[in-house]
């Protein structure tokens, strides 16, 4: 064997190390240490996950702000461990969330302890359902958006605040006032929003909606069902929520068909949190969702998709849907990968060839080939397996 014969065998064996790695949706050990493809992490349900969906703005930056989908996570705050007894919807924390790419929040606001709180009650805060000041968090929104000057962030509020001009101070004291998206602006007849790029410009990078109607007036504050059609959250099957096929809107909010309002915000979370149920809505019945309430809601594709544990899936999770609906509305192709950058609608780049979906989903960690002490032995084996042909190779080039 002479040289050129190995270079010819060099690229063979780089691509054999690549894919000696679990690619996205293969099954993993969640606590056998990260096997995964690089970029992405061997989520709790076990199969390798893209956390964090593709910046739309990484390949056009030239559109309305109603022409880009956000992943939105249901009671942000509401973080395992964060209270006595609120019940978790979320994995971690609001600052992590968006350091992977969250854009949306939904926080529920009360008077509690002389101050505004995050809480996870049923209309009254409790010291047992409390889970953090509501300035800590929006501080928290403050330093990501000062940090991150092209980054926007919509905040939902679920409204239990009583107190006078209580949102204004809570969100001022939080620094957040410059950053405010003004009432004024925002479209009330279905016309576009402004460029994101204007938005990023002028430095009005957070949008915020609450549920209470009267706060529109007496402090400026978008009643979030003037600009916003949203479907039933839950899983009450009676009412629509959750069932494969339906988009019901919620009853607050407009038809989601009624195009007067510019945005769509899609729900797909059961009515109690549950985290192993989580695996399954956060993987194909996501994306299935997706896929109806966009025919259902006047073709739009969702601009808002709000889970429970975000992080959860089947490794074609909640980035996922977000990637195929941004694909959608950016650029016309099946995902935001295959965009181009400053592309033509409806020029693709071709899709790069994936490992089919996994025929059904763990509800606990899969078995996989483990030694004694959990560490993966795929990835091992395949390196040994690796060595030894570099060996060989080797060996047969030194040959005279
Ligand atoms: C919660 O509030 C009650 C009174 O309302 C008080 O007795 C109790 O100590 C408080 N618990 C905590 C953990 O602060
Ligand atoms: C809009 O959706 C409603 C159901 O919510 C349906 O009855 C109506 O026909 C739809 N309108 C149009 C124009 O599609
Ligand atoms: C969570 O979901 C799993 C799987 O669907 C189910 O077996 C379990 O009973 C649920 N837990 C709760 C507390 O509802
Ligand atoms: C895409 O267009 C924007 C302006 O619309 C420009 O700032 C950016 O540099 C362009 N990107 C590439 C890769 O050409
Ligand atoms: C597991 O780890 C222990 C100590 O870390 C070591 O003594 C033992 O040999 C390991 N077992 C295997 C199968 O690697």
């Amino acid at each position: 064997m002479n040289t050129s014969h190995l270079l010819l065998f060099l690229p063979l064996l780089f691509i054999l190390r690549l894919s000696s790695a679990l690619q996205i949706g293969e099954r993993c050990n969640p606590s056998g240490g990260n096997s995964c493809d690089t970029g992405l992490v061997c989520g709790t349900c076990g199969f390798c996950s893209k956390i964090k969906p593709t910046d739309p703005k990484s390949k056009e930056n030239g559109l309305v702000f109603n022409k880009y989908s956000w992943l939105t996570t249901h009671n942000s705050y509401a973080k395992e461990g964060g209270s006595l007894l609120g019940p978790a919807n979320q994995i971690d924390s609001i600052g992590a969330q968006l350091n992977n790419g969250v854009r949306g929040l939904m926080l529920d606001m009360y008077d509690f302890d002389g101050n505004i709180w995050l809480c996870h009650s049923a209309g009254t805060c409790y010291n047992f359902t409390a889970f953090e000041p509501a300035e800590d968090a929006l501080t928290t929104i403050q330093k990501f958006l000062e940090v991150n000057p092209t980054e926007i962030i919509t905040i939902f509020i679920e409204d239990y605040v009583q107190s006078t001009d209580g949102l204004t101070k809570v969100f001022n004291a939080a620094g957040l006032k410059d950053y405010m998206f003004p009432l004024a602006s925002m479209p009330k007849n279905g016309e576009d929003w402004p460029l994101i790029s204007d938005m990023i410009t002028k430095n009005q990078r957070l949008i915020v909606f609450t549920s209470k109607r009267a706060k529109e007036a007496s402090e400026g504050i978008a009643y979030v069902w003037n600009y916003v059609v949203e479907n039933q959250y839950g899983n009450d099957k009676s009412n629509g929520g959750m069932v494969a096929g339906e988009c019901p809107n919620r009853a607050e909010s407009s038809p989601m068909n009624d195009t007067k309002k510019s945005l769509v915000l899609m729900n797909y979370f059961p009515t109690n949190p549950n985290a192993t149920e989580s695996c399954l809505d956060n993987s194909t019945p996501l994306t299935n969702m997706l896929d109806t309430c966009h025919k259902l809601s006047g073709n739009r594709w969702a601009n808002f998709i709000a889970v429970d544990f975000y992080k959860n899936g089947d490794g074609y999770g909640t980035a996922f849907a977000t990637n195929v609906a941004n694909g959608e509305l950016v650029c016309g192709c099946k995902n935001i990968d295959y965009c181009k950058v400053n592309g033509t609608f409806g020029s693709c780049n071709l899709p790069p060839p994936s490992p089919p979906r996994a025929q059904s989903i763990p509800l606990s960690p899969p078995l996989s080939t483990t030694d004694d002490n959990g560490s993966d032995m795929t990835g091992k084996s395949s390196d040994m397996l690796l060595l030894v042909f570099i060996q060989g190779v080797l060996m047969l080039a030194l040959l005279p």
